[in-house]
């Protein structure tokens, strides 16, 4: 995928189905009535399913067969978005410095001793063999670990590289002073590839660069001094990923290489109408002229793109991705207690914000709401908890129906979220492209320079897997 026709079939797709990524809030369910703007072939499919419905879904929703007997329309939507959506198979790339996941074993040694989670250690293990061979091609004398956090990645790059300078660049001093303790005293474990070896007798010899600031365009090229540089970021967000470090590789001499893993896409600046050159999408002048040609009423608002990381692919386990759904079905239901229960106190519709609640409120509706409402700050007396436990008791729907509905939602908006996401990244490719003026449907061209995009960690371990790696071709 990648041809301008493959990106064409995709907006024209996402477009045709726009409701499903941007047209509601999934907890506005009740109260907008939103089950009636469903194709009424699917509601009346839905409804009148068989008590296996659920299973089926769960099964449909991590990427299992679509059951024969589900209407074609139904069918139709599902494959193309399958279809269209970038693939996430980790595949060999000897070149990219990919290799399978049976080279590499994380257990809970490993892990200690890198003071990682398996799945950080995942991540900054392949990723930063991606990063090594570039710097190596390049002849790279430093890298920038751009939006560094705590510096996992950093120390390890650090142990990996001792011939080069690291630099820790984040915007949060908190996370900048971790980092730096972090490398004062880790020891680092890279399995068996590398030997344990303690990060701090390194650090004496040539220490990790810190620095705190927040970047965009223009801040980056100023921290950055005459050297042969690679950037790199591990989930980096937002248009740090995309329109700051993108750009500082192609406008800055001194960046040679980039291999960045984005996430968060929901903060990508898509509303600047007073300075388009802040706009994190569209990037490339491909996909801006498409939309402007063939979709001119299309764009990603900040509801589309966060559809992007949704996903349940990546699940393993139905009853995670049932409890998921009974945590929406929940929410749903918690917004029209809330219209009728004391409006007065409650904020205009659609402005709670409930977030992540303990574990045990995912028991029943009941607990959902005391534990959403002590959270909102709305339970402030044994009065008002009674009153609430009232009109718990007086929402009265049809559980299993409305749980079935609200679940088939949720898994139909999944579809759309990787089509977005392959958008982004698909328009973030064309960008560096057109910058280094290398052919679309081409990977790499003489004296242009070459742009990959790939998929690095395991989709169930890391489900934002996808790395963007550019070179350019100065390779003196
Ligand atoms: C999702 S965290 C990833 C941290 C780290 N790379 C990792 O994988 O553990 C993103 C980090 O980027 C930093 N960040 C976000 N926007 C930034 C910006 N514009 N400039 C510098 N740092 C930024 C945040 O403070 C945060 O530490």
């Amino acid at each position: 995928m990648g041809t301008s026709t493959d990106l064409h079939t995709l907006v024209s797709f996402l477009s045709q189905h726009r409701w499903w990524i941007d047209g509601f809030h999934l907890f506005d369910f009740f109260c907008d009535n939103l089950w009636e703007q469903v194709d009424p072939e699917w509601r009346e499919f839905v409804d009148a399913a068989s008590g296996d419905f659920m299973e089926h879904l769960l099964h449909v929703a991590t990427g299992g067969q679509i059951p024969e007997m589900w209407p074609e329309s139904l069918k139709a939507v599902m494959c193309i978005a399958r279809t269209l959506a970038l693939g996430r198979r980790v595949e060999r790339d000897e070149e990219i410095g990919i290799l399978p996941e049976e080279d590499v074993v994380y257990d809970d040694e490993a892990c200690r001793l890198a003071a990682m989670s398996r799945k950080k250690l995942h991540e900054v293990d392949r990723l930063s063999r991606v990063i090594f061979r570039v710097a190596e091609r390049q002849n790279a004398d430093s890298i920038i670990d751009v939006g560094a956090g705590h510096g996992y990645l950093t120390h390890l790059l650090a142990h990996q590289n001792p011939s080069r300078r690291i630099y820790a660049i984040d915007c949060d001093d908190a996370r900048t002073c971790g980092s730096k303790d972090r490398g004062t005293r880790i020891v680092l474990s890279n399995h068996h590839r590398h030997p344990t070896r303690i990060i701090a007798e390194h650090q004496k010899e040539n220490p990790v660069i810190y620095v705190t600031a927040r970047l965009d365009p223009q801040t980056l090229p100023e921290i950055l001094e005459a050297h042969r540089y690679v950037l790199v970021g591990l989930h980096s967000c937002g248009d740090l990923s995309g329109l700051t470090m993108l750009r500082t590789f192609l406008e800055c001499e001194g960046v040679k290489g980039i291999v960045v893993v984005g996430c968060c896409y929901h903060r990508i600046c898509v509303d600047r109408e007073d300075d388009e050159s802040q706009l994190g999408f569209p990037l490339s002048n491909n996909v801006r002229s498409l939309i402007q040609v063939h979709h001119p009423s299309f764009s990603l608002t900040y509801r589309s793109l966060t559809t992007a990381c949704l996903t349940f692919a990546s699940f393993d386990n139905p009853s995670t991705i049932l409890s998921a759904l009974r945590g929406h079905y929940h929410r749903s239901l918690f917004e029209l207690l809330l219209r009728s229960w004391e409006p007065a106190h409650t904020l205009p519709p659609g402005q709670h914000r409930v977030g992540g609640l303990p574990k045990a409120a995912s028991t029943d509706f009941r607990s959902y709401c005391v534990a959403a409402c002590t959270k909102l700050g709305l339970c402030t007396s044994d009065e008002r908890r009674g009153s609430l436990i009232d009109a718990i008791g007086k929402v009265e729907v049809d559980r299993e129906k409305m749980m079935r509905r609200i679940a088939f939602m949720c898994v139909m908006r999944s579809f759309f979220g990787p089509c977005v996401e392959s958008l982004v990244l698909l328009d973030r490719m064309m960008y560096l492209k057109e910058g280094l003026g290398i052919p679309l449907d081409q990977d790499k061209h003489e004296g242009k320079g070459r742009v990959w995009l790939n998929n690095l960690f395991d989709y169930a371990e890391s489900p934002r897997n996808m790395v963007v790696v550019a070179e350019k071709a100065t390779c003196v």
